[in-house]
């Protein structure tokens, strides 16, 4: 059968990640995070302190150090979750902190990361047969990927989602910082200047605030089998 490209997208925490992974694995195809990506690049400049006293980024010396920032993926190891490489090193816990979280949408915002991390993405779908989520896969990465996805739900029910998996984790986290994060992150997301994150003319919208995963596979199956 001829191999596709499969662009998810959609607002923050709203399961798509999960969604995507569970697709690739099923299909056979390989699975590609891009807020991974935009996550390991924010790591980067917190760690090599490129984050200004008042919480903005330092523009500037992140854009001369992208040259440096190579960013990988492990396969999925025993826990069937595929680990991020930062210049080879495991990220794949530290993306995920809160302090991360706070910082990867001004990080994303910026036009040469943007420019650079779309690059490397587009090198990685290069002979399809890949399921990629993220914000811009339909409409800037792969603006002719066979099947697109948007993947929507309140941001009450993301709050709640990512708060559960940030406390299974571990982390200390209250509700109103988990809803405040993901409710700024939609409003920059959507209103920057560079690729904002939009619905594809030609993406198919699935509000998954109702449907167990297994609903959600059946309908992702159904779409899917319909374009190869
Ligand atoms: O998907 P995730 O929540 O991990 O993405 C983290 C952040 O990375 C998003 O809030 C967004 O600012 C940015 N992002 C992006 N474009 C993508 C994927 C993620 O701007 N394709």
């Amino acid at each position: 059968t001829n191999k596709i490209i499969v662009a998810i997208d959609g607002y923050s925490s709203s399961g798509k990640s999960t969604m995507a992974r569970a697709l690739a694995a099923r299909i056979g195809y390989v699975y590609v995070d891009s807020g991974a990506m935009y996550r390991a690049v924010t790591l980067y400049a917190i760690r090599n302190v490129m984050v200004n006293p008042d919480h903005t980024i330092n523009k500037e010396r992140l854009i001369a150090a992208l040259p440096e920032i190579r960013i990988s993926f492990e396969a999925p190891g025993e826990d069937g979750v595929q680990h991020t490489l930062l210049n080879g090193e495991d990220v794949e816990n530290e993306i995920h902190d809160m302090e991360v979280s706070n910082l990867v949408s001004p990080v994303a915002a910026i036009p040469e990361v943007r420019s650079r991390l779309t690059a490397m993405q587009q090198s990685f779908g290069k002979d399809k047969g890949i399921v990629m989520d993220g914000r811009d896969i339909g409409t800037t990465v792969f603006p002719n990927a066979e099947l697109k996805i948007f993947v929507c739900a309140s941001a009450e029910e993301r709050a709640r989602r990512r708060l559960k998996e940030m406390t299974e984790k571990g982390e200390k986290v209250s509700f109103d910082e988990v809803y405040k994060n993901v409710v700024e992150r939609d409003h920059i997301d959507t209103t920057r200047a560079v690729s904002p994150l939009k619905k594809a003319s030609d993406a198919i919208e699935l509000d998954n605030g109702n449907m167990t995963r297994d609903e959600q596979m059946e309908w992702l199956l159904d779409k899917f089998n319909s374009k190869v």
